[in-house]
Protein backbone atom coordinates (compact mmCIF):
# COMPACT_ATOMS: atom_id res chain seq x y z
CA UNK A 1 0.00 0.00 0.00
CA UNK A 2 1.33 3.41 -0.82
CA UNK A 3 2.78 5.32 2.30
CA UNK A 4 -0.15 8.37 1.25
CA UNK A 5 -2.90 5.74 1.48
CA UNK A 6 -1.58 4.61 4.79
CA UNK A 7 -1.41 8.00 6.49
CA UNK A 8 -4.83 9.20 5.40
CA UNK A 9 -6.26 5.91 7.05
CA UNK A 10 -4.41 6.20 10.05
CA UNK A 11 -6.11 10.12 10.04
CA UNK A 12 -9.39 8.98 9.56
CA UNK A 13 -9.39 6.22 12.54
CA UNK A 14 -7.90 8.84 15.06
CA UNK A 15 -10.23 11.54 13.95
CA UNK A 16 -12.97 9.01 13.75
CA UNK A 17 -11.95 7.44 17.34
CA UNK A 18 -10.93 10.39 19.38
CA UNK A 19 -13.56 10.97 21.42
CA UNK A 20 -14.63 7.98 22.47
CA UNK A 21 -13.50 8.48 25.66
CA UNK A 22 -15.40 11.52 26.75
CA UNK A 23 -18.22 11.51 28.71
CA UNK A 24 -20.77 14.06 29.28
CA UNK A 25 -19.78 14.78 33.08
CA UNK A 26 -16.71 16.05 31.47
CA UNK A 27 -17.68 17.93 28.28
CA UNK A 28 -20.73 19.46 30.31
CA UNK A 29 -19.50 20.18 33.72
CA UNK A 30 -21.65 23.30 33.88
CA UNK A 31 -24.93 22.44 34.95
CA UNK A 32 -27.83 24.05 32.98
CA UNK A 33 -29.24 27.25 34.43
CA UNK A 34 -32.19 26.11 33.12
CA UNK A 35 -32.90 23.17 35.20
CA UNK A 36 -34.15 23.86 38.99
CA UNK A 37 -32.21 22.20 41.32
CA UNK A 38 -33.20 24.47 43.98
CA UNK A 39 -37.00 23.57 44.63
CA UNK A 40 -36.54 20.14 44.22
CA UNK A 41 -39.24 17.96 45.85
CA UNK A 42 -40.30 14.51 45.60
CA UNK A 43 -44.26 15.20 44.89
CA UNK A 44 -43.39 18.68 41.96
CA UNK A 45 -40.33 17.03 40.88
CA UNK A 46 -39.00 13.21 41.52
CA UNK A 47 -42.27 11.68 40.94
CA UNK A 48 -43.08 13.44 37.95
CA UNK A 49 -40.11 12.21 36.36
CA UNK A 50 -40.02 8.28 37.80
CA UNK A 51 -43.61 8.52 36.61
CA UNK A 52 -42.49 9.49 33.12
CA UNK A 53 -39.83 7.58 32.15
CA UNK A 54 -40.47 4.51 34.58
CA UNK A 55 -44.24 4.24 35.54
CA UNK A 56 -44.97 1.73 32.02
CA UNK A 57 -42.70 -1.13 34.16
CA UNK A 58 -42.35 -0.23 37.60
CA UNK A 59 -46.07 1.25 38.99
CA UNK A 60 -47.93 -1.09 41.40
CA UNK A 61 -49.73 -2.62 38.88
CA UNK A 62 -47.01 -3.36 36.47
CA UNK A 63 -43.96 -4.37 38.11
CA UNK A 64 -44.84 -7.94 38.68
CA UNK A 65 -45.22 -8.12 34.62
CA UNK A 66 -42.91 -5.62 33.19
CA UNK A 67 -40.62 -4.17 36.05
CA UNK A 68 -38.38 -7.59 37.23
CA UNK A 69 -40.44 -7.09 40.67
CA UNK A 70 -39.17 -3.37 41.66
CA UNK A 71 -41.73 -1.35 42.40
CA UNK A 72 -41.34 2.51 41.86
CA UNK A 73 -44.53 3.92 42.34
CA UNK A 74 -44.94 4.92 46.55
CA UNK A 75 -42.20 6.91 48.17
CA UNK A 76 -41.36 4.14 50.86
CA UNK A 77 -40.54 1.88 47.44
CA UNK A 78 -38.22 4.47 45.85
CA UNK A 79 -36.27 5.58 48.97
CA UNK A 80 -35.72 1.93 49.51
CA UNK A 81 -34.32 1.65 45.93
CA UNK A 82 -32.31 5.18 46.68
CA UNK A 83 -30.70 4.04 50.12
CA UNK A 84 -29.53 0.60 48.14
CA UNK A 85 -27.62 2.76 45.50
CA UNK A 86 -29.44 1.02 42.69
CA UNK A 87 -31.87 3.98 41.37
CA UNK A 88 -29.01 5.92 40.76
CA UNK A 89 -26.57 3.58 39.24
CA UNK A 90 -29.15 2.24 36.63
CA UNK A 91 -30.63 5.92 35.92
CA UNK A 92 -26.53 7.10 35.65
CA UNK A 93 -25.97 3.69 33.53
CA UNK A 94 -22.86 2.80 35.97
CA UNK A 95 -21.16 -0.15 35.69
CA UNK A 96 -22.64 -2.91 37.56
CA UNK A 97 -26.09 -1.92 37.26
CA UNK A 98 -28.93 -2.86 34.88
CA UNK A 99 -28.83 0.54 33.01
CA UNK A 100 -32.61 2.51 33.23
CA UNK A 101 -35.13 2.95 31.84
CA UNK A 102 -35.06 -0.34 29.98
CA UNK A 103 -35.36 0.18 26.57
CA UNK A 104 -35.86 3.90 26.61
CA UNK A 105 -33.55 6.79 26.17
CA UNK A 106 -31.05 7.96 29.21
CA UNK A 107 -33.03 10.75 31.52
CA UNK A 108 -31.54 14.00 30.91
CA UNK A 109 -28.45 15.28 32.95
CA UNK A 110 -31.20 17.90 34.45
CA UNK A 111 -33.82 15.04 35.67
CA UNK A 112 -30.36 12.86 36.90
CA UNK A 113 -28.99 15.85 39.06
CA UNK A 114 -32.69 16.32 40.21
CA UNK A 115 -32.67 12.57 41.48
CA UNK A 116 -29.48 13.36 42.98
CA UNK A 117 -30.60 16.79 44.39
CA UNK A 118 -33.51 15.34 46.29
CA UNK A 119 -31.18 12.14 47.56
CA UNK A 120 -28.47 14.45 49.03
CA UNK A 121 -31.49 16.69 50.58
CA UNK A 122 -32.52 13.76 52.79
CA UNK A 123 -34.82 11.66 50.24
CA UNK A 124 -37.81 13.78 51.83
CA UNK A 125 -41.02 12.91 51.43
CA UNK A 126 -42.03 15.86 50.75
C1 LIG B 1 -39.57 -1.19 29.68
C2 LIG B 1 -39.62 -1.51 31.09
C3 LIG B 1 -38.81 -0.70 32.06
C4 LIG B 1 -38.71 0.66 32.18
C5 LIG B 1 -39.37 1.75 31.33
C6 LIG B 1 -37.87 0.91 33.32
N1 LIG B 1 -37.46 -0.28 33.87
FE1 LIG B 1 -36.27 -0.51 35.49
N2 LIG B 1 -36.29 -2.53 35.24
C7 LIG B 1 -37.03 -3.20 34.30
C8 LIG B 1 -36.78 -4.61 34.43
C9 LIG B 1 -37.41 -5.72 33.58
C10 LIG B 1 -35.84 -4.76 35.48
C11 LIG B 1 -35.22 -6.04 35.99
C12 LIG B 1 -34.09 -6.38 35.05
C13 LIG B 1 -33.38 -7.63 35.42
O1 LIG B 1 -33.44 -8.04 36.59
O2 LIG B 1 -32.72 -8.16 34.53
C14 LIG B 1 -35.56 -3.43 35.97
C15 LIG B 1 -34.67 -3.16 36.98
C16 LIG B 1 -34.51 -1.91 37.55
C17 LIG B 1 -33.66 -1.61 38.67
C18 LIG B 1 -32.70 -2.57 39.36
C19 LIG B 1 -31.35 -2.34 38.68
C20 LIG B 1 -30.25 -3.21 39.19
O3 LIG B 1 -29.09 -2.95 38.77
O4 LIG B 1 -30.48 -4.11 39.99
C21 LIG B 1 -33.81 -0.30 38.96
C22 LIG B 1 -33.15 0.49 40.09
C23 LIG B 1 -34.73 0.24 37.99
N3 LIG B 1 -35.13 -0.77 37.15
C24 LIG B 1 -35.09 1.56 37.94
C25 LIG B 1 -35.77 2.13 36.87
C26 LIG B 1 -35.99 3.53 36.74
C27 LIG B 1 -35.54 4.59 37.75
C28 LIG B 1 -36.67 3.72 35.58
C29 LIG B 1 -37.09 5.01 34.96
C30 LIG B 1 -36.09 6.04 34.84
C31 LIG B 1 -36.87 2.41 34.98
N4 LIG B 1 -36.31 1.46 35.79
C32 LIG B 1 -37.55 2.16 33.80
C33 LIG B 1 -37.88 -2.64 33.36
C34 LIG B 1 -38.02 -1.29 33.13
Amino acid sequence: MKQIQKTTIILFILFTTGCYYDNEEKLYPVISTDCNLAEVTFSGTIKPILQAACFTCHSNSNYLNSGGGIKLENYADIKIMTGNGKLMGAVKHENGYIPMPQGGGKLTACEINQLQKWIDNGTLNN
